[in-house]
């Protein structure tokens, strides 16, 4: 396994592959949500790429980006373990190289947004930034790295979606597959931000799939098609919970995300919750029972 920090030592690596390339974009701390991505686009692929960067220009000024977990060391290993071709891990000024009259971070004016509700509703609401410095890291990932198909999990399910816009309005030949959430035995979505959470929050932060788990048991079981009666059950049992904050729970076209009212057609429920300081979101697919 080959591991890369500079862009242009990258591009030269690319250049030389055959066959299929896979990529899978990371921030490292890796989970087994991770590694099922990965083992996927390792049975995929000819030549399996897989990018660890924490990438600033996601993060708000007031969000988590000094405190991300970071262990290099031990995503290699794991990495390694899978069967990985080459592991990209440059450092910010690679990837945001300094410009005659921009500087890192600061004046750094070269963003790749994709705009309308898909990006300005949920996370684009309460984060806001977060989703243009996501499409801008992971556009210089595809340039500089060229796959044919990308691999994202359905956990960050707006992402997923903005991203697949992203390369279409970019015109990157790039398939972006969508796999689905790993869960802990208890129902909790991975998350490199769990490591935060203290043994009581752990414990407090199950309300947050069984909120999602009633919901669609409401929609598929019920055959509920009330969106905000849904919602309004899910933020109550959440509420219950006194450790918890939501910042939004929602039922949203699975492919627009746009805001439903009814619910009658394939539809995602979405939440995000603050247990303690640290923010989690997770989501459950929603199939309505046809009438
Ligand atoms: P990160 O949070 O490290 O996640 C990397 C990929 O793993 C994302 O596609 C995410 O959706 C997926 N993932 C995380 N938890 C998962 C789970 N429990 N089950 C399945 N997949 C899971 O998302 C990012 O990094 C960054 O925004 C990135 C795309 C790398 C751009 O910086």
């Amino acid at each position: 396994m080959k591991v890369i920090t500079t862009a242009a030592e990258m591009e030269a690596e690319r250049a030389a592959m055959k066959g299929r390339v896979g990529l899978v974009p990371t921030m490292g701390a890796l989970h087994e949500g991770h590694l099922s991505l990965v083992r996927r686009a390792r049975a995929d692929s000819d030549q399996l790429v897989v990018s660890v960067f924490v990438n600033p220009t996601q993060f708000g000024p007031k969000e988590d980006f000094a405190a991300y977990p970071r262990d290099l060391d031990r995503d290699l290993l794991l990495l390694e373990a899978e069967g990985v071709d080459v592991v990209f891990a440059p450092t910010a000024a690679e990837i945001y190289p300094p410009g005659p009259s921009t500087g890192l971070r600061t004046g750094f004016d070269d963003w790749v947004e994709v705009s309308g509700p898909l990006s300005e509703r949920l996370e684009g609401e309460f984060r806001p930034g977060h989703l243009r410095g996501v499409t801008t890291v992971v556009a210089r990932l595809f340039r500089i790295i060229r796959p044919q198909r990308a691999y994202f999990g359905e956990k960050d399910a707006q992402q997923l979606r903005v991203v697949r816009r992203m390369a279409q309005e970019q015109r990157l030949p790039v398939e972006v597959i969508g796999l689905p959430t790993v869960r802990e035995p208890d129902g909790l979505a991975m998350s490199s931000r769990n490591a935060y959470l203290s043994p009581e929050e752990r414990q407090a932060a199950l309300v947050v799939p069984r909120a999602l788990q009633m919901g669609r048991r409401l929609v598929e079981d019920e055959g509920v098609r009330d969106a905000c009666a849904v919602v309004r059950a899910a933020e109550e049992l959440i509420r219950r919970e006194p450790r918890a904050r939501i910042d939004y729970v929602s039922i949203s076209d699975c492919e627009t995300l746009e805001e439903l009212t009814e619910i009658d057609r394939p539809a995602l429920i979405l939440a995000a919750v603050r247990i303690g300081a640290t923010r989690l979101i997770d989501n459950v697919a929603l199939t309505p029972r046809s009438s």
